[in-house]
């Protein structure tokens, strides 16, 4: 009895330290550092998970919720080393324009390279913080995947791509989450413990702010809830106050 009580109490700290280092932990200066030791071989895991690939269904499904068609102009946002472009140049054709933007020049280079080999002519990068972004354009889908969990500043970020969408425009995005389902509950620290090493927070809830925004809003779970697809559209008309 007094040994399960100490390994109970000593699992509750130990799960409150990691849970407490990985919310402390993502800071702009570590991603950096460690999305440029990623950078060459990033996209390579999407394939860690053998048989469901659940971030390239992640992918698939962000661009299918979002609507956009050929001719569309889109803004991928911490677009990383590119594991989106096929999918979104698929939809958006020879017409459309990408543009993308990411905080680290290494992960960019290695966008570059995807944009290079594919020879498309219409994908534009930039480099900045996607808290701060600013563009010229207004563009009819706004998406990102994989970057809220990260971003230091993701309720910006989000504000200012939902800045940058015409009306009737798709936010699109995809992400990490804590699983809530059931039988998940038991492993809910492998959640904090995968965050601290990827620096990443899964337990920011994003679509919250979505369902507030705009219309058509939807949510779907991927891989037992442990990844997630969401999309919301800005409203056509803002209402005149009478
Ligand atoms: C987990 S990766 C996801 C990359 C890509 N969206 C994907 O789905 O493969 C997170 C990306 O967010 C970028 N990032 C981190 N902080 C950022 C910021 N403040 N503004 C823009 N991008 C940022 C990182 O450099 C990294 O490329």
């Amino acid at each position: 009895m007094k040994r399960f009580l100490l390994g109970l109490v000593s699992g509750l700290v130990l799960a409150s330290v990691l849970r407490r280092a990985k919310l402390e932990g993502v800071t702009q200066e570590r991603l950096d550092r460690y999305y440029e030791r990623r950078a060459q071989n990033y996209n390579l895991t999407d394939y860690l998970y053998l048989g469901q690939f659940p971030r390239v269904e992640m992918r698939k499904r962000v661009v299918a919720l979002s609507g956009m068609k050929a001719g569309d102009t889109v803004l991928d946002f911490a677009c990383g080393a590119g594991a989106n472009f096929p999918y979104i140049m698929e939809q958006i054709g020879a017409t459309g324009k990408l543009i993308a933007t990411d905080y680290s020049e290494h992960m960019l280079e290695a966008a570059r390279k995807v944009v290079e080999e594919h020879g498309w002519e219409n994908v534009e990068l930039v480099q900045g913080d996607a808290a701060q972004m600013q563009f010229d354009t207004q563009f009819d889908v706004v998406m990102c995947t994989l970057g809220l969990a990260v971003i230091p500043g993701w309720q910006e970020a989000m504000q200012r791509g939902w800045a940058h969408l015409k009306p009737g425009g798709a936010f699109a995005i995809g992400d990490l989450s804590e699983s809530r389902r059931w039988y998940t509950r038991p492993f809910a620290f492998l959640n904090d413990l995968i965050d601290a090493a990827i620096i990443a927070d899964s337990s920011r809830r994003p679509w919250e702010w979505m369902q507030q925004m705009g219309s058509g809003y939807r949510r779907e779970e991927i891989f037992h809830g442990y990844f997630y697809a969401a999309v919301v559209r800005k409203p056509l008309k803002v209402a005149v106050e009478p």
